[in-house]
């Protein structure tokens, strides 16, 4: 079966009408009232994570043409393309198998499904031959340079998904960082960033990594520059030792004058890549065993989202409900609140993985899309964010369905600060839901408003790779949905190439061919 875009099928013609009917109006208050199996009828267990769905704006009936709607469009087929290694990154030609990163060396006999997917694609059984020995090899690299006592810095250099998903998990992941060194990330070309670190290192005590998919990325190769020539010119000597490069190139690694290079593969995507090389700083941090237990958490939600069934599939509902609230109820954007600080830098990384993957206005075929795609993403820990913007969730005009990430135990011994943080968690998904009578009007909360909340019974590296995991899956399963590549990023190309003419006319002062505001506001930056 081919895939079916959702707008071309009977079950997206039935949503609309149900939704007219019974979506619009849909009362979670009453809905409550009427089924006193809401609870334990709307929440999924999925490895490592326990999804309590109940209070989204949803019945029964909603669900079953949900699920209708995934059935034809194919979206289970489209998974197993996914999983059998198929070059389902159309526009670029490639397969897309983040995936194989963390798919065991030996597939034990007794798992059918991995058993029946070597049979159905043996090609793969090389490709994961090939991840394991490079796995291995940055491991053992990461475990010297763990024990080289020497080394007290090391430094990440790397934009987007090579910055992001390292960044975040080894913020998050802090319980478990070995804590004689120090890691930092340089990612912008604003050189701020750099020099601010750069003041605090000494060349002899430092690593550098280069982390870039391409070898190629501005930034990126901007930042090592400057920091090769800041080694050099501060009396380092040996590059080899205190470079590495984290590439799919590195044959341009080499070119720059590294000789520790940790590859990765063309089908592995930016935003999908810290599972690859790219994750060898977490590994630096955490050690290998963690990094082999980030990777064995994802591994066992990807396991889930193959094998369960289409109702219990905690991705799959996710990305189904995505749909639900972008193309039925209208909503523009989601809010993510991570209830632990350590994740304060979640929300970044899932604006990459949601907004670059679905980001997209033509299907896989480039036709023109007559619906909305991917939703704004945003948010901030909690409490944080109650005391900045919650107000306009409670009382604002638009209605956002808000994700909290909660966390049952905590890792620190403060005595009353957990039971408060998981009572503010708890307490902002009632008052959403439940709202507030006032006749005044201000003092109105309409309530009625969607949340999801996502429990880890502790953050750990297994259960942070399965939260990542079960975001790439219902990223893919909303992308599948819509009918789009999920694995291009053609949206950023524009802006770079522009920007290169744009650096070489601030040298030259030329502004031929510049629309006006351009042309002023380069006057006003060279005077
Ligand atoms: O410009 C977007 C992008 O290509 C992302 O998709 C990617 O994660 C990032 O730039 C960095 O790319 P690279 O790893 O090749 O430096």
């Amino acid at each position: 079966m081919t895939r079916t875009r959702c707008d071309r099928t009977p079950a997206w013609g039935a949503l609309q009408t149900y939704f007219k009917h019974a979506g619009r109006a849909f009362d979670l208050r009453a809905a409550f009232a009427a089924e006193p199996d809401r609870f334990a009828a709307l929440s999924q267990s999925a490895p490592h994570v326990f999804a309590d769905l109940s209070k989204n704006l949803m019945d029964g009936a909603t669900q079953e043409l949900l699920f209708e709607l995934a059935r034809q469009t194919g979206v289970e087929q489209h998974r197993d393309a996914l999983f059998a290694g198929a070059a389902i990154n159309n526009t670029e030609q490639r397969a897309v198998m983040h995936w194989l990163l963390r798919t065991p060396a030996r597939a034990p006999a007794n798992t059918p499904a991995l058993a029946a997917q070597s049979a159905a694609s043996p090609h793969l059984d090389d490709e994961l031959r090939q991840v394991h020995s490079t796995l291995d090899a940055m491991l053992a690299y990461a475990q010297t340079v763990r024990a080289d006592a020497a080394i007290t810095d090391v430094v990440n250099i790397g934009i987007g998904g090579s910055d992001l998903g390292p960044q975040m998990a080894v913020l998050a992941l802090d319980e478990y960082v070995l804590p004689d060194k120090r890691f930092h990330f340089v990612s912008n070309v604003d050189g701020h960033e750099l020099a601010v670190v750069l003041k605090r290192l000494r060349p002899e005590s430092t690593l550098f990594l280069i982390a870039s998919k391409t070898f190629t990325t501005l930034e990126t190769m901007t930042n090592a520059q400057s920091a090769k020539a800041w080694f050099e010119s501060n009396g380092g000597s040996d590059i080899s030792r205190h470079f590495a490069a984290l590439t799919s190139n590195v044959a341009a690694a080499s070119a720059f004058g590294i000789s520790t290079s940790f590859g990765f593969w063309d089908w592995v995507g930016g935003r999908y890549s810290l599972w690859s090389a790219i994750g060898l700083p977490l590994a630096i941090a955490i050690g290998p065993a963690g990094f082999r237990e980030l990777l064995a958490g994802a591994h066992a939600m990807d396991q889930h989202f193959r094998s369960a069934p289409l109702e219990h599939n905690l991705p799959l509902r996710l990305g189904l409900l995505d749909v639900w609230y972008r193309n039925f109820h209208g909503l523009g954007s989601r809010s993510i609140a991570p209830y632990h600080s350590a994740l304060r830098r979640l929300p970044a990384y899932l604006q990459q993985l949601e907004m670059e993957s679905n980001g997209k206005r033509v299907d896989a075929s480039g036709d023109a899309l007559p619906y909305g795609t991917a939703p704004v993403l945003w948010g901030e820990p909690g409490t944080n964010g109650q005391h900045a913007y919650f107000q306009m969730l409670h009382q604002g005009t638009d209605v956002v369905p808000v994700e909290l990430v909660v966390v049952k135990q905590a890792k620190h011994a403060l005595p009353g600060h957990h039971t408060l943080l998981l009572a503010n968690a708890l307490a902002q998904a009632q008052a959403l839901m439940v709202g507030k009578f006032d006749s005044g009007g201000h003092q109105h909360f309409p309530g009625n408003r969607p949340s999801t909340v996502l429990l880890l019974d502790e953050l750990t590296p297994a259960s942070l790779g399965a939260l990542i995991a079960l975001q790439e899956h219902r990223v893919f399963v909303s992308g599948a949905l819509w009918g789009i590549n999920s694995f291009d990023q053609w949206g950023v190309e524009l802006g770079k190439v522009l920007a290169k003419d744009v650096a070489a006319r601030l040298h030259s002062g030329r502004t031929e061919g510049l629309d006006a505001s351009t042309a002023g506001l380069l006057q006003r930056l060279r005077t």
